[in-house]
């Protein structure tokens, strides 16, 4: 039923409903067990701006910003532990959409809160963009934002529900993207309310 996504452009694709929510209920109990080793943060940017979006990782490599700028860690900084390991559900499902051959290291955790956002930005901390960038939205529903390769290209949006999977890849790999808001209350998936996005990577060179 899912094997053809929507091409929203060329390399953007979106499978909404991918994830039945047996799945997605089990990755969000995943995520919490996870979280309680190395806890959500709201990690400062290099201007020592607060993020809205509280985040984590899973995987080898866990994305994180500070004082010093944006990178991928192999320890969570709070904590000083390894990042949990990644669900085998996830390592499955980026060997069906991501990519065959090649394993993802990191798994980005974002939490959404209340007003939480994440404004236009390019994923460009990878060792090596033939790779693309999986994400997975669950819970309250978020309205995305995906433009060109430039700042300055056009942008439209579209809701992401609970379930939905999107690829980045080719030529929207170093799209512009962010999230504009997120629908409190449109899902109860999430323990609380929210939204979690996983974004799944191969950050180290393949
Ligand atoms: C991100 O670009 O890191 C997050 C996108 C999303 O939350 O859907
Ligand atoms: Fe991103």
């Amino acid at each position: 039923m899912f094997a053809q996504p929507l091409a929203v452009m060329p390399g953007f694709d979106v499978w909404p409903g991918f994830l039945d929510v047996a799945a997605q209920r089990d990755l969000v109990q995943a995520v919490f067990a996870a979280a309680e080793q190395t806890p959500f943060a709201h990690y400062r940017t290099a201007s020592g701006k607060a993020m809205s979006v509280a985040m984590t990782a899973l995987g080898p490599l866990g994305w994180t910003s500070d004082a010093a700028g944006y990178r991928y860690a192999d320890r969570h900084p709070g904590t000083d532990r390894p990042w949990p390991p990644m669900p085998a559900s996830l390592m499955d499902l980026w060997r069906r959409l991501g990519d065959a051959d090649t394993a993802p290291d990191s798994c980005l955790v974002n939490l959404y809160c209340g007003a939480a956002r994440m404004g236009l930005h390019q994923d460009r901390d990878e060792a090596d963009p033939r790779f693309p960038v999986l994400s997975v939205s669950l819970g309250d529903t978020a309205v995305f934002r995906i433009g060109g390769v430039n700042r300055k290209d056009p942008t439209r949006s579209l809701k992401l529900t609970s379930g939905d999977v999107l690829r980045l890849s080719g030529p929207a790999r170093m799209a512009f993207h962010g999230v504009d808001r997120v629908i409190a209350g449109s899902s109860s998936l999430v323990p609380g309310g929210g939204r979690i996005n996983l974004t799944l990577r191969r950050a180290g060179a393949g």
